[in-house]
């Protein structure tokens, strides 16, 4: 995706490492090729002020500029070998598509994919980056092509880009996050089924539907784990510090939640969150006609990922009240060969966090 933005010398395409810039925090991780495998070659986490980020949004690019550049040259593990790097776009202001269209020559399809894009977003063709790639190439059976079309306003991306170059790295490509995710968790990138990948983080969570070979389609909610934590705060009446204590600790475990109050304010948290899923399950069935990928139609298992999937219970919590099996992700799936082993310094359960930059990272070292 977005191989507008590569700069190639002389065809040698370089190895990037994956960086992932959320409101609150980024991520990075380079990852390694040897002759036993991939494994994993630097990462490094940290914060990001508030302020700085807003919904999506750089709203100050020098101090952004600060902390990336301190936080390159100090990975947790690790030392990054490169410059070049592949970066997340915010899900809330990717557009993330299948376009059907008839089969016709190359320069046509663009300028149909032009005209679409223009009827599905309050944009400009100009004012946007875009990048598209046909999914049923060589599908003889169908009159038509699928194409998976990625959207972006240049007024999100370009201050991303401003802020990598002043510090000194080479943007080799920027890909919306929900394609990243399904990058490092759909494994052999291929499924059987639909799937409905829920991506929770601290102030987004994106829904992503995968099905046969392509994502078919992604949106996101402004409802992640701030708000559930501040959820268990109002409810229980305690500070900040206390409710992601318990929000860590007890979750959905009733075994520790003694009066019961603490699954009660995180099952007002979630309602809101999973009648959201509902409505999008519901308009992928309704849309989902045209899916070739897959003999099912219906969404037949939800994986999660993104910080939150730790809360203890989340899976039972899901799949009980949407009544479709839940499991985790494993954001190793196409980096790792099974049985999955723990990675030292980054473990199962904190990776579960970094399927963005892991997604971000396995597209740095391949082609
Ligand atoms: N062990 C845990 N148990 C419960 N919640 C956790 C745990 N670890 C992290 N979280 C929650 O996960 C969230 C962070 O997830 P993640 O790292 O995916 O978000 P992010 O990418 O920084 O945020 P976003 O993309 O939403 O702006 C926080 O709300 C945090 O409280
Ligand atoms: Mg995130």
């Amino acid at each position: 995706m977005f191989k507008f933005l590569l700069k190639n010398l002389y065809n040698i395409e370089p190895k990037s490492f994956g960086l992932d810039i959320s409101n609150k925090s980024y991520k990075f991780i380079q990852l390694r090729e040897s002759k036993k495998g991939i494994d994993l070659a630097a990462f490094g986490y940290g914060d990001v002020k508030d302020g700085v980020i807003e919904n999506g949004e750089v709203k100050n690019e020098d101090a952004l500029v600060e902390i990336l550049k301190e936080a390159i040259k100090n990975p947790t593990k690790g030392k990054l070998t490169t410059k070049h790097v592949v970066f997340s776009l915010p899900e809330e202001h990717s557009f993330v598509r299948i376009l059907q269209l008839p089969k016709m020559s190359k320069e046509e399809t663009r300028e149909a994919i032009k005209w679409e894009i223009e009827q599905n977003i309050p944009l400009q063709i100009n004012d946007v980056y875009f990048d598209w790639q046909i999914i049923n190439k060589g599908d003889a059976k169908v009159n038509h092509q699928d194409i998976l079309v990625a959207v972006v306003s240049k007024s999100i991306a370009d201050p991303y880009i401003s802020v990598l170059k002043r510090i000194g790295l080479i943007s080799v490509a920027m890909e919306s996050e929900s394609i990243s995710v399904t990058r490092s968790i759909i494994k052999g990138f291929s499924t059987n089924i639909p799937v409905l990948v829920v991506d929770i983080g601290a102030t987004i969570t994106s829904f992503i539907i995968f099905s046969g070979k392509t994502l078919r389609f992604s949106s996101s909610v402004p409802i992640a784990g701030d708000k559930m934590i501040e959820s268990i705060s109002k409810k229980l009446k305690v500070d900040k510090k206390e409710a992601k204590r318990l929000f860590y600790e007890v979750g959905f475990d009733k075994k520790l939640d003694k009066d019961g109050k603490v699954t009660e304010a995180l099952e007002v948290a979630f309602s809101e969150l999973i009648s959201q899923i509902k409505s999008y399950i519901s308009f992928y069935e309704g849309h989902s006609e045209h899916d070739h990928g897959s003999k099912k139609k219906n969404i037949q298992k939800i994986i999660l990922s993104g910080g939150v999937s730790n809360l203890y219970g989340i899976t039972a919590h899901i799949s009980s009240v949407l009544k479709i099996p839940t499991e985790l992700a494993n954001p190793w799936a196409n980096i790792l060969k099974e049985p999955l082993n723990e990675v030292p310094d980054l473990s199962y359960r904190r990776s579960l966090g970094y399927t963005t930059a892991l997604g971000l990272a396995l597209k740095g070292i391949k082609k």
